[in-house]
């Protein structure tokens, strides 16, 4: 960021504590410069034990002064918190919201004229700064407001400029993105100790396989398709695995897991 902004964090759960902690290791922001509140005094604690900063349970007080309002709640509770939220709105302020399934309209909406609303579908390895990060303006943000929303995402990873009515499809791919290839992790890890690994070694390699395989990827350029069959020699050890994967369906099976991704996020943004 240029010049420091005040940010409220409304809502300070997973994802918004994973972007603030960034932000306060890149030096994007001070402690001083954020504020947030959660719904409960629990959840208050946990991020004054995790960020150190200012929290409690008043929205009122986590807005005092704020340029941009970070949006963190679910999108289930929106509709119960919006009109309140609404009064606290300040005419040049910016809202960036986070909420899956929910289009700028709904907010712009909700809140008062004069309040610049972005979307913004992060993933949660922007903790490390590796994220990707969807940005979609509203109909009504100012281009300074876009402009305030882009430094702000920028320390923490790939910023993709996205149009609303793709956002469900950017949501099922990179938002849910890091929970598939945690579940790949776990399951080669899974397959690791099955065949006699030791349970600490087959977490280290199974970890180095898809770091080491992203890293590759992204410096060799070519398609992972290209670099797959590098390695699958015919008649050879991983052809004979990767046999077994295709025989039961998988990678069809992803391609419906970021469908039913897709319909969800649709659903929310229907309210349901
Ligand atoms: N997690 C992800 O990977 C991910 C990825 C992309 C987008 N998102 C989006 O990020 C948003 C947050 O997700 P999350 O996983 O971080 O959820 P979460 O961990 O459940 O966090 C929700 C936060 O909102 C607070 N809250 C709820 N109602 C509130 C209210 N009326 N006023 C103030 N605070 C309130 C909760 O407080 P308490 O803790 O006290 O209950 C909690 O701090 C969602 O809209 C989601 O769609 C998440």
């Amino acid at each position: 960021m240029t010049a420091p902004i005040r940010i409220g964090i409304l809502g300070c759960g997973k994802m918004a504590r994973a972007m603030a902690a960034r932000w306060l290791a890149e030096g994007a922001c001070t402690r001083d410069d954020l504020r947030a509140c959660t719904a409960s005094a629990a959840g208050a604690q946990i991020v004054r034990d995790h960020l150190g900063i200012e929290c409690g349970t008043s929205a009122a007080d986590a807005l005092e002064g704020a340029d941009l309002v970070l949006l963190g709640i679910k999108p289930q509770q929106l509709a119960d918190a919006l009109p309140g939220l609404a009064t606290l709105a300040r005419p040049g302020q910016t809202w960036l919201s986070l909420l899956a399934g929910t289009p700028t309209h709904v907010l712009e909406d909700g809140l008062p004229q004069g309040i610049s609303v972005v979307r913004c579908m992060p993933n949660t390895p922007a903790r490390v700064g590796q994220g990707v990060l969807a940005l979609c303006p509203g109909a009504h943000a100012s281009a300074a407001a876009i402009d305030t929303a882009r430094r702000l995402l920028q320390p923490l990873g790939r910023v993709v400029d996205v149009a609303e009515p793709q956002m469900d499809t950017f949501t099922a791919v990179a938002g849910c993105g890091p929970a598939y290839v945690l579940l790949f992790l776990e399951a080669l890890a899974q397959a690791a100790r099955d065949v006699g690994f030791a349970a600490d070694d087959a977490q280290a390699v199974a970890l180095q396989v898809v770091l080491g395989t992203a890293e590759l990827a992204r410096r060799d350029g070519r398609n992972p398709e290209v670099l797959r069959a590098e390695v699958t020699s015919k008649g050879g050890v991983t052809q004979a695995a990767i046999a077994v994967l295709e025989g039961q369906g998988w990678p069809g099976t992803l391609v419906q897991a970021v469908k039913a991704g897709v319909a969800r996020s649709a659903e929310l943004s229907q309210g349901k």
